[in-house]
């Protein structure tokens, strides 16, 4: 099925995967989006989690203006890794000019939601792509509120009203283990943080499953008992029911809802290819 917007541009919006996903076809990001179009494709990335905009040749700074549609825009910290004069552009990538990186290497490897170890996680994230792998180096999306709707009812009822703990300082060790230990001010930092592990969407009102690699353990639950149900609830969550592979193309444009969705970034060949991924974020809201 596919809408076509009439209001200064048109626009098709092309579901990818059932209800999961959405391709965004014919937008240009030099031209006025009105206030209409732009809610038709709004509706749409509550409607299917994620849009992927194709060919969406753009400045950063259109980057950034398209994404502030959506919501107030979130200044990733320590900000070297961002694209001078852009603060709001994160850049992720294996490309290194002059004996200097170009941004962040290896990043988003493991299955997450952005933020998701911060009191207050990120709404959404666009990625987009200046230069892509011919080997692969795709994205994987899973959907939480499939996730959510497959659990087991003694399952869900296990979770009703529960929360976990996400943990940067305990989980640091077991993600990283060839990186140095965090130090006493990076723990302080990073505090940990309470999140309810099943979450209603804020627009859509519907209820998904919160779980990612940051957590640790649940709250009013002996740790083992908590680092397996944690631990399981994980495995869940990335079943290959729920999973869309993104195989990027250059300006492709992958605008995701981090409270209904994980993301998992793939390795590839980096003798051989270089990725260079920008990525603007949005603020987000306490889970509820
Ligand atoms: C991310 O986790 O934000 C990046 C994912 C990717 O680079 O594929």
């Amino acid at each position: 099925m596919s809408a076509t917007l009439e209001s200064g541009q048109r626009v098709d919006i092309r579901p990818i995967q059932g209800r999961f996903g959405a391709e965004v076809i014919g937008l240009d990001p030099s031209a006025p989006l009105s206030d209409a179009a732009f809610a038709r494709i709004e509706q749409a990335w509550f409607d299917h989690n994620f849009l992927v905009f194709r060919d969406l040749v753009m400045t950063p700074e259109q980057h950034i203006a398209l994404t502030r549609r959506f919501g107030p825009l979130h200044i990733m910290t320590p900000l070297h890794f961002n694209l001078p004069g852009h603060p709001e552009v994160l850049v992720l990538t294996n490309a290194v000019e002059r004996g200097r990186p170009l941004g962040l290497r290896g990043a988003g490897m493991g299955w997450h939601s952005d933020g998701e170890d911060k009191r207050i996680p990120n709404a959404g994230s666009m990625l987009y792509a200046h230069r892509v792998p011919d080997d692969g180096a795709a994205t994987l999306f899973a959907d939480m509120y499939a996730a959510y709707d497959g659990l087991a009812d003694a399952t869900k009822r296990r979770i009703a009203g529960r929360r976990a703990r996400f943990s940067r300082v305990d989980m640091h060790e077991i993600h990283y283990p060839h990186l140095p230990p965090l130090t006493e001010a990076q723990k302080r930092e990073r505090p940990d943080v309470y999140h309810p592990l099943v979450r209603t969407h804020p627009r859509s009102e519907r209820k998904s499953l919160f779980i990612g690699r940051w957590a640790r353990d649940i709250e009013g639950m002996p740790p083992d008992e908590g680092f397996a149900l944690v631990q399981a609830l994980c495995a869940h969550a990335s079943d290959v029911r729920f999973v869309y592979r993104h195989h990027w193309r250059l300006h492709d444009a992958v605008l995701w809802d981090n409270r209904c969705m994980l993301h998992c970034a793939t390795p590839f060949d980096e003798t051989r290819f270089q990725r260079l991924m920008h990525r603007t974020t949005l603020e987000g809201d306490v889970p509820v």
